[in-house]
């Protein structure tokens, strides 16, 4: 039987040390969050983040604006928070609303508060093995992997998702680790036959019960990134978690798997943004 990966006891350890660290740093870390619209998903996220501020010790600054804030509003708060010397990090949720430029807006934080690692300079430096921030989500994957012992170097790794979030690079991230890596999509044929001769699968396609066990080798492990809103009201994965985990060696649940790290990685990288900024390192 499998081992279950324990995100919400990894994420605490993470939190915990990011507080240690918040703590002896002269000024407290702030992380400003930036929502446009209510989104009822994003509202939630945004929650979390909130809650693991407060426990962590970091000061958060939540701006909810409303879903007719136009680009230009939207890029003068974040000039704001990029001059504000209280904000360590600063995070707009995504999804933006239709009328607002992802990109444009990213591209605008200052790659040195930019604690989700979307700014192309932090994903160009992440993409070379020269990492300043790592994203939340792939970083947090990564950790799981990490203390549960999974060796990655020369494992043959699926990914399933090539957004720019999670699965594009999280790719990169294990094939700087020394994985071999297929990043597979909607488009990707032979999908089931790619995955069960995979050593490490990395759902994330946001399809509950997509993952079945004839996708899964005997001893595989299992990352589960999908966070889906069932019609029972409840979250779910992507995988279909009692068919596949007795097959395999390890395996994320849904909840209390990757989604507690992603939160526990903004914590960490928040912290060292503030470190950063506060001895005024300049290796940016
Ligand atoms: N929307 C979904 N995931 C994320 C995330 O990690 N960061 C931001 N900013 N928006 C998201």
């Amino acid at each position: 039987m499998a081992q279950i990966i324990d995100g919400k006891a990894v994420a605490a350890k993470i939190r915990q040390i990011a507080a240690k660290e918040a703590a002896e740093l002269a000024t407290p870390p702030g992380l400003a969050v930036v929502l446009v619209g209510d989104d009822e998903a994003s509202k939630v996220y945004v929650r979390q983040k909130e809650r693991a501020c407060q426990q962590v010790g970091i000061v958060s600054k939540m701006i909810n604006l409303p879903a007719t804030t136009t680009q230009q509003q939207l890029l003068d708060v974040v000039e704001q928070l990029n001059s504000d010397a209280s904000v360590s990090g600063i995070l707009v949720q995504l999804p933006l609303p239709q009328h607002i430029d992802e990109h444009t807006v990213v591209c605008a934080i200052d790659p040195a508060k930019d604690v989700d690692c979307f700014h192309p300079q932090n994903v160009g430096k992440m993409m070379i093995g020269l990492p300043y921030f790592l994203p939340c989500t792939p970083a947090g994957v990564l950790e799981l992997l990490r203390q549960y012992q999974v060796p990655v170097k020369g494992a043959d790794c699926v990914v399933i998702g090539r957004s720019n979030i999670v699965g594009k690079p999280l790719g990169v991230m294990l094939c700087n680790m020394g994985a071999t890596v297929t990043i597979c999509h909607s488009n990707t044929k032979n999908l089931a036959q790619k995955c069960a001769a995979a050593d490490i699968i990395v759902s994330c396609v946001g399809k509950i019960n997509f993952i079945d066990p004839t996708m899964v080798k005997e001893g595989a492990v299992v990352i589960d990134v999908g966070t889906n809103r069932g019609a029972d009201g409840k979250l779910h994965g992507d995988v279909q978690f009692e068919a596949v985990a007795p097959k395999c060696s390890a395996i994320t649940p849904v909840p209390g798997g990757v989604g507690p790290m992603t939160v526990a990685m903004l914590m960490q990288n928040t912290v060292k943004a503030a470190k950063n900024q506060q001895k005024q390192v300049d290796n940016i």
